[in-house]
């Protein structure tokens, strides 16, 4: 969707084929079924000016120069890379595509993926990993960090680098193995990042050091940046467990030990275990103080502000553990519907709810709307006015002011 959008407005004609007829119609119409900033806009100027168009019939495809494959490439249960869509796909292209036409491979796929469909396809195929994030998404696509061209055919490698005229970044040519390792390294690189913060805020509280000042101080090194230093419930979303996990098996496939990314993953189960116990902490005066029946907020489901993603999202994660420990929990989020969280919270649309008769609130995600709450409105509807905030977001110093005691996390 996002790249179709994004090609079209770059001047290309774009034919976007999906086999979900109901997704096809509403983009058809110009209705975005996900929440994505700015997508909505290029989609209507695409559609108005006759430069982009949805279908479901792979026909289209006839007079394509290249096609670009952005099929979701889920991970199964062995954390082995699922195919099937992905190579329906393919199989669906081999009848309709022109002799000319050029494969460009933008799902995240396991090395060799790129090569099979160009043996597969009898035609070039070019790995072109996409590095876009949720809620940046348009803005990730029209100004990149860099642009990643893995082909064996020159030619090809040519026609998809031209896909991103006028786009300024740099392009980097590379052999299809390296661009699509260099797609998973990248995000469980982020991963280890935030694992890694994420045992040293556990750390400065029990040192008593500052995590936001150590982050603060490893940042300023250019050799490591301060993006990904922030701590939280864990990373989660629909990519980063599922190309660690990807990233683990391909390693143990290759007889690679990658226990690094192992602990990484151990670390994130061990971080939602960690808040329990904080909030356990906070609430009831004990690590293993009794949750069971007592009333808990959460503030934020989301796996991060500025989405409306549940998937793998760590606030979820965090809200399961409560729930089996016997906490009652309503949760409040900007950015989703009531009726699109079921199970262990009860949503609710009005943020005064999460914190009535409540015995602590839980802030799990970033979003900044938190900031603009009446807390002392929030304090004095609470029962115990105890409040857990997993990302440092909120201003301790304020929020005491507001009748609250406040916990952060590593601080
Ligand atoms: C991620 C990558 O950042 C993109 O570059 C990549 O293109 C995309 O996956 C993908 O493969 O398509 P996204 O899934 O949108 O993007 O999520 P991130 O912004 O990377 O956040 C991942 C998780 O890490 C979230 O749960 C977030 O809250 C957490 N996080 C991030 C922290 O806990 N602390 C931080 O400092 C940063």
């Amino acid at each position: 969707m996002t790249s179709a959008a994004c090609l079209a407005h770059l001047g290309h004609r774009v034919t976007g084929v999906d086999v979900d007829a109901t997704k096809i119609s509403s983009l058809s119409r110009g209705e975005i079924p996900i929440a994505e900033p700015g997508l909505g806009a290029l989609v209507a100027e695409g559609l108005s000016e006759g430069r982009l168009a949805f279908t479901t019939d792979p026909d289209a495809l006839s007079r394509a120069e290249v096609v670009v494959l952005c099929v979701p490439t889920p991970t199964g249960p062995e954390g082995a890379t699922e195919l099937r869509a992905f190579d329906a796909a393919v199989g669906s292209l081999a009848e309709v595509l022109d002799p000319d036409c050029v494969v460009a491979v933008k799902s995240t796929v396991p090395v060799g993926t790129t090569t099979r469909t160009e043996r597969l396809l009898g035609r070039p195929a070019v790995s072109n990993p996409e590095f876009l994030r949720e809620g940046h998404a348009v803005h990730d696509f029209l100004h990149p960090d860099r642009i990643v061209v893995g082909a064996t055919d020159p030619t090809a490698a040519d026609l998809v680098t031209a896909l991103y005229d006028g786009v300024a970044a740099p392009v980097l040519r590379t052999d299809p193995a390296s661009a699509e390792l260099a797609k998973y390294a990248s995000n469980a690189f982020l991963a280890v990042k935030v694992s890694y913060v994420n045992v040293l805020a556990e750390l400065c509280e029990r040192l008593g050091a500052d995590i936001v000042d150590v982050a603060r101080v490893m940042g300023l090194d250019p050799r490591i940046g301060s993006a990904f230093l922030a701590p939280g419930p864990g990373w989660g979303g629909s990519c980063l467990p599922k190309d660690t996990r990807a990233l683990l098996h391909t390693a143990d496939e290759a007889g690679v030990d990658f226990a690094l990314l192992a602990d990484t993953v151990a670390a994130n189960r061990h971080q939602h275990e960690r808040v329990v116990t904080k909030v356990r902490q906070a609430v009831t005066g004990a690590t293993d103080g009794c949750l069971d029946g007592l009333r808990l907020g959460l503030l934020g489901l989301t796996f991060k502000a500025g989405t409306d993603d549940v998937r793998a999202s760590p606030a979820l994660a965090v809200a399961t553990r409560l729930a089996e420990a016997g906490a009652v929990l309503t949760g409040y989020d900007p950015g989703i519907d009531r009726d699109r969280v079921a199970g262990v919270v009860q949503v609710v649309d009005d943020v005064t709810l999460v914190a009535k008769d409540a015995a602590g609130l839980v802030v799990l995600t970033e979003w900044p709307e938190f900031h603009d709450l009446d807390w002392a409105l929030l304090a004095a509807l609470s029962e115990r006015a105890t409040i857990v905030d997993t990302r440092n977001l909120l201003d301790p110093e304020l929020l005491e002011r507001a009748g609250f005691a406040y916990h952060g996390l590593g601080r």
